[in-house]
């Protein structure tokens, strides 16, 4: 369901137009987190609680419960909230992620409760978990595993890499690089703290976890091969395309994205939709920093490569789509495609004002990166996203908030 596509730099979520390639920063390696937090802010929590009040219909009274998290923040600067005030940040947080098109299913995100896990191998095992649970075969489930929170004096731990899948790009004696070029930062980052890459490197070798705990250096987990599902992509017409030997991951599960709820912030949450056909298609596999591999497509296919005006890029891009779109079908691994996740998020974006609610959205991120006028969503504005909004998802706390991808907001 194409949840969050959401991302960007430090603490206050500000408006850096950074590329809308993936939800994580470009070079996708997170500074450390600092020390963990203050007290929990009162006020923030009062706001919580009378959403989630207004919203739901809680067993406890408002009042009561509000007495309760002040004494509780008062004596410990801290405080616990129940799985029910869990599920419903967790969800609201999704709902208000304005770069995500496939916000209609925000309601159904299954929230799985790890707040007693901060031990960096715990939580890799947790990870794991994570990924066999939402994966299901390629019956994709929305899900996010909440580990424990940042209190006063005492960080929550952190995830590194900015999906719990990601291939590696790995630097050549040649100077080239095999496999996502996007990831060279965090694959050299992995090699430094002991993680020994395939040999001969691949061009999709999943990277591995890399997880610390407070001021440590991240320790490095593999993820077990069987629970990464991957799908090898062919081409509903040409059958040459198997012989590119491609493949992609089959969930997208965003890690380094704090979640921030009623004040408390649990900076580990990992959270998967599934994959919308373009993010792959025209995106991952094709933008230039990527795998760039528009070129080598459109040699196959026999295009006119002399000029930009013969579209060659254009008519290659979609058959790259389709290709992706045709693999996760035939393999029966869900996928969204755009022109239905168009009028799903005009269907969400007319309930939310139907509930009193805002529905800020970004356009630029909401807006598919192939065939854009064709989708109704491309034919009018949204809400304008607040970055005050909670709960949310924070952009991760990384180095790379400064550095901006070369194609802009808009690609
Ligand atoms: N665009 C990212 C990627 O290609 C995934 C972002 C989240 N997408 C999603 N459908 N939940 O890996």
């Amino acid at each position: 369901m194409t949840v969050a596509a959401t991302r960007d730099t430090a603490t206050p979520a500000p408006h850096i137009p950074t590329s809308r390639c993936a939800v994580s920063p470009p070079s996708a390696v997170t500074v450390s987190p600092g020390t963990g937090r203050g007290a929990v802010d009162p006020e923030a929590a009062v706001a919580f609680l009378t959403q989630f009040y207004a919203e739901t219909s809680p067993k406890t009274s408002f009042h009561s419960r509000l007495r309760d998290v002040r004494r509780e923040i008062a004596a410990t600067g801290s405080y616990h909230q129940t799985i029910e005030e869990l599920t419903f940040g967790a969800r609201v947080a999704w709902r208000n992620s304005a770069r995500c098109i496939g916000r209609l299913y925000w309601n159904s995100l299954r929230v799985r409760d790890r707040r007693e896990i901060d031990e960096p191998g715990q939580v890799a095992q947790e990870c794991v978990e994570h990924l066999r649970d939402a994966t299901r075969d390629g019956r994709i489930r929305s899900t996010i595993t909440i580990f424990a929170a940042d209190r006063p004096g005492r960080p929550g731990p952190h995830i590194h890499n900015d999906q719990l899948i990601r291939y590696a790009g790995h630097r050549l004696p040649s100077g080239d690089v095999r496999g996502d070029r996007q990831y060279v930062a965090l694959t050299d980052r992995a090699v430094a703290l002991g993680w020994s890459p395939p040999d001969p490197p691949g061009r999709f070798d999943v990277l591995p976890l890399l997880i610390s705990s407070g001021e440590a250096d991240p320790q490095v987990f593999d993820i077990p091969p069987d629970a990464v599902l991957e799908v090898p992509l062919r081409h509903p017409d040409y059958p040459w395309f198997a012989e590119l030997r491609l493949r992609w991951h089959a969930v997208p599960a965003i890690s380094n994205m704090p979640l921030v709820i009623g004040g408390i912030t649990y900076p580990a949450t990992p959270f998967n939709g599934w994959y919308l056909g373009t993010e792959v298609g025209a995106r991952n596999l094709t933008d230039a920093h990527r795998y760039d591999l528009l070129p080598v497509l459109a040699q196959c296919l026999g295009l006119d490569r002399s000029s930009d005006r013969t579209m060659w890029r254009d008519r290659a891009l979609v058959e790259m789509v389709r290709a992706v779109q045709h693999s996760f079908d035939e393999a029966g691994v869900t996928m969204a495609d755009h022109h239905t996740e168009s009028e799903r998020f005009l269907l969400h974006v007319a309930r939310e004002r139907n509930a009193g609610r805002r529905c800020p959205a970004d356009w630029s991120w909401i807006v598919p990166p192939v065939s854009g006028g064709l989708t109704q969503v491309f034919h009018r504005y949204y809400d304008e996203p607040d970055p005050d909004a909670r709960p949310a998802f924070l952009p991760a706390p990384t180095a790379a908030a400064v550095a901006v991808q070369p194609d802009g907001a808009s690609a």
